[in-house]
């Protein structure tokens, strides 16, 4: 049992008691248009919207030692010139004692070393595009202490792939300018003059450093300053090269006196009407941004800001909580898988430890499932979202694969061609209309890629979703993969008439034939949703047609999709069957088995019980679901990226947490709650905490990926954070295990729950009004609820009708034996 820190339940953080955790253990900060990255030992970067083009400080990927650039603070005994960094990284000194608390949106790190604690609250304010460091300074010894404090960040020059590229040009356009103690880093992005980032100080400056090589001394690292060694700053005005920004505060405590310094960190642009003429001149308009940085360097506002975070996101989470008899469903339930559903809406997979926030914008398939998460989080935001993504769609019901969060407009380089990605814009719409009941979203105007004048209703762009699948179907009438589907490597439209030659996946893509099961169980799933949405409108016939749709669909599953005992995965370019037990290797994979359930696929003829007893025997271990089995041991041409990944990662049979929640659900349609849960804790990384020296990951957080049985580090976990993965288990354990499913004609309670529990309680609330839900059950039986009581009244079925907004629902679910 090795551990790194616990959760502390009732601040809802998590307490990290020792730096060198496996991995850095991260945490976000900001939610709306100001993000950063922070680490515990305070690494990371900060970023305005795109963490591409907008990024503020600078941060070296895979660096040796791991994790280098951050927000960091220096403290030197000027009686001594002993120096140290409290977060104990960059200069990994030893400290005396050290803890760095993860909460919601904040990061607090505290340490101590001869006698002089420290401790640093981050975080963004509401409302505000700016961080706050706000560092305690105590002496606990019993003479006087005369201390130096520097802070540093190291700017980037706002392009991140830029920056770390073109050295000839940036060498020569850094500039900055200090005045009256703050630092403004100024350099032009291109031609467009319009913003600039600002580095702030509470405290009367000692001196002051913008260039890094003077601060740093030439050949030396972020782990000895020569400024801070020598106890003072240059003075530096950066000129091209390296603009950093670093203050120096001196510091004199008399014993037991603590000192508060704020740091303030921020962005801002320069409005278009302007008198400075934004896109050219040479000049930035520091007289908009004083009052705020005044505002925030102020230790009342800090406070008020503080507690405003914290009642915010007492707010957001209180709209749903449960207390089961299992701790750490209840914590990531309640805290920590519903603050990543928010974090993965935000930044999609741009920017975490793992995706270096240059790569990849929203994802059309990533971002509607990210919904799934989250919309009852903040429905407003969904929905603006929903009309983001929609807005990129184009006039064949096809979609481009990503769009940058900047421009919102659809990615060139990638395209589309994913033949997958439309479905799932009904699936989030829906999500969105069972959570709301908004119905008027359908009927918003909505452009085609963006060209104005194209706009349709958001409800005709569901029907072309769904006519995109039809309009390509292969020779045994299943969808065709296009480029990939929800298994980005899985790229079957890929041959080489030269062996060796390396895949292309953006080739023979037109003509390809290769077909997917996985988009056929989508595809049945997004036709019935889409069914519903239409009876809404009053559309029967059309509702009647998409069922037929989804029936003959089944039907084509049924007949080719079926292996024997479990759910082929597709057939390829050749039309040669794969997922199937006539393969070698990749016989069996998990998409299809968990799709073709959830979409009601095999329930009357006992086809979904023995794929999901397939997937138990074949695909399952002790660190959860693997994708696929055997895995490829050798790389074939005909299937793309998938086999150019050793055995055991990633989507070659590593145990790919997304697709396990979709197993979840699966289970708990047959009613296998013992099953379900079991699978649920499997990957839970609060139950993983105890294993933390195997998994290495955060153990607050669920990583895309937990290495398979045929890794030699099975059971380690790789991309935390920015994954469907929150997404889906957050689904799959608050509205199928615990049963708690908004529908479009309200909330159902419908528990499949594990037979040892003898029920919970839980607190939901439901399009305004506020459902106060206890589940019984005895111990030892697993079945589903048989009475359902509604303000002490029994109803029928278990879906409850929406109360009025503003009221208190009662609801009693009783399982008998
Ligand atoms: C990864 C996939 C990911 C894709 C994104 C691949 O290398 O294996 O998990 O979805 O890149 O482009
Ligand atoms: C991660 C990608 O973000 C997601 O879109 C994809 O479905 C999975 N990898 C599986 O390839």
């Amino acid at each position: 049992m090795v551990r790194y820190g616990h959760f502390d339940d009732r601040t809802r953080e998590y307490v990290i008691d020792r730096p060198d955790t496996p991995l850095p253990w991260i945490n976000y900060l900001g939610s709306e248009a100001y993000f950063g990255l922070i680490s515990n030992t305070a690494g990371g970067y900060s970023f305005y919207r795109d963490a591409r083009l907008r990024r503020l400080t600078r941060y070296r990927y895979n660096n040796a030692p791991l994790d280098l650039g951050g927000r960091y603070l220096y403290l030197r005994d000027d009686a001594n010139g002993d120096y140290w960094s409290p977060s104990w990284q960059p200069t990994q000194r030893e400290l005396d004692d050290y803890e760095c608390r993860h909460g919601l949106s904040y990061t607090r790190i505290a340490s101590a070393r001869g006698g002089i604690r420290a401790e640093t609250l981050y975080f963004v304010p509401l409302g505000e595009t700016l961080e706050v460091w706000r560092t305690r300074v105590t002496n606990e010894r019993d003479t006087t202490a005369e201390l130096s404090l520097f802070s540093s960040v190291e700017f980037c020059l706002w392009d991140a792939q830029d920056d770390a590229t073109n050295f000839q040009r940036n060498f020569s356009t850094g500039q900055v300018e200090v005045d009256d103690g703050v630092i403004y880093h100024k350099t032009e992005y291109r031609e467009r003059r319009d913003h600039f980032a600002y580095f702030a100080c509470s405290e009367p400056l000692a001196g002051f450093d913008t260039q890094r090589e003077a601060f740093l001394g030439a050949y030396r690292g972020w782990d000895r300053p020569a400024a801070v060694e020598q106890g003072s700053a240059t003075d530096s005005v950066a000129a091209g090269w390296s603009p950093i920004g670093s203050h120096h505060v001196r510091l004199s405590l008399a014993p037991g006196e603590t000192r508060e310094v704020i740091f303030v960190l921020g962005y801002a642009e320069n409005p278009r009407d302007d008198k400075f003429d934004p896109p050219h001149s040479q000049t930035i308009n520091k007289s908009r941004v004083r009052p705020t940085i005044a505002r925030w360097l102020d230790s009342a506002t800090v406070t008020e800001g503080f507690t405003a975070l914290t009642t915010h996101w007492d707010r957001l989470l209180g709209g749903l909580q449960v207390s089961t008899p299992d701790a750490d469903t209840d914590r990531m339930v309640n805290v920590w898988n519903a603050y990543q559903c928010m974090v993965t809406f935000n930044l999609s997979r741009s920017a975490s430890q793992f995706e270096s926030g240059i790569g990849r914008g929203m994802g059309f398939r990533d971002s509607n499932q990210d919904l799934l998460g989250f919309v009852h989080i903040i429905p407003e935001r969904a929905r603006e979202r929903i009309l983001d993504i929609a807005a990129t769609q184009m006039a064949t019901g096809g979609a481009y694969h990503q769009y940058q969060p900047l421009t919102k407009r659809g990615n060139n380089d990638i395209g589309d061609g994913f033949n997958d990605d439309p479905l799932w814009l009904i699936l989030g719409v829906s999500a969105y209309l069972k959570e709301t009941g908004e119905a008027t979203i359908l009927d918003e105007p909505v452009p085609f890629d963006n060209a104005p004048g194209s706009e349709v209703s958001l409800y005709e762009h569901l029907v072309r979703s769904l006519s995109y699948t039809l309009d390509r179907l292969g020779p045994h009438g299943l969808p065709l993969i296009g480029r990939a589907d929800w298994n980005d490597c899985l790229n079957l439209n890929c041959f080489s008439e030269t062996p060796g030659e390396p895949f292309q996946t953006t080739e023979n893509v037109t003509g390809g034939q290769a077909e997917s099961v996985f988009i056929a169980g989508q595809f049945v799933l997004a036709a019935k949703e889409l069914a519903s949405v239409a009876e809404l409108r009053g559309l029967d016939e059309k509702a009647a047609e998409y069922r037929a749709a989804a029936e003959k669909m089944t039907g084509t599953i049924v007949e080719h999709g079926w292996d024997g005992e479990w759910f082929r995965r597709a057939y390829d370019f050749h039309g040669n069957p794969i997922g199937s037990g006539e393969n070698d290797e990749g016989q069996i994979f998990v998409e299809p088995q968990g799709m073709c359930v959830l979409a009601g696929v095999g329930l009357d003829d006992g086809l979904a019980a023995r794929a999901l007893d397939s997937v138990g025997d074949r695909l399952g271990t002790p660190h959860g679901v693997v994708l696929q089995q055997p895995a490829y041991s050798r790389y074939h041409v005909e299937l793309g990226e998938i086999s150019t990944y050793p055995p055991g990662y990633k989507e070659n049979a590593g145990i790919f947490c997304h697709t396990n929640p979709w197993i979840m659900i699966a289970e708990t349609i047959l009613g296998r709650g013992d099953r379900a849960f079991d699978y649920y804790r499997r990957i839970n990384p609060s139950a993983r905490e105890a294993i933390s020296d195997v998994h290495r990951c955060e153990p607050y957080v669920y990583a895309q990926m937990i290495a398979g049985k045929d890794a030699p580090t099975h059971g380690e976990a790789k991309n935390s954070w920015l994954t469907g993965t929150a997404a889906w288990n957050f689904v799959a354990i608050t509205q199928w295990i615990l049963g708690l499913r908004p529908e479009l004609d309200g909330l159902r309670v419908d528990p499949v729950l594990p037979a040892a529990w003898n029920g919970f309680v839980a607190t939901r609330v439901y399009r305004g009004a506020t459902y106060e839900i206890t589940v019984r059950k005895p111990i030892g039986v697993s079945g589903r609820v048989t009475r359902l009581l509604v303000d002490g009244a029994q109803i029928d079925g278990t879906v409850i009708p929406p109360a009025p907004a503003g009221a208190t629902v009662r609801v009693e679910a009783v399982v008998e034996r």
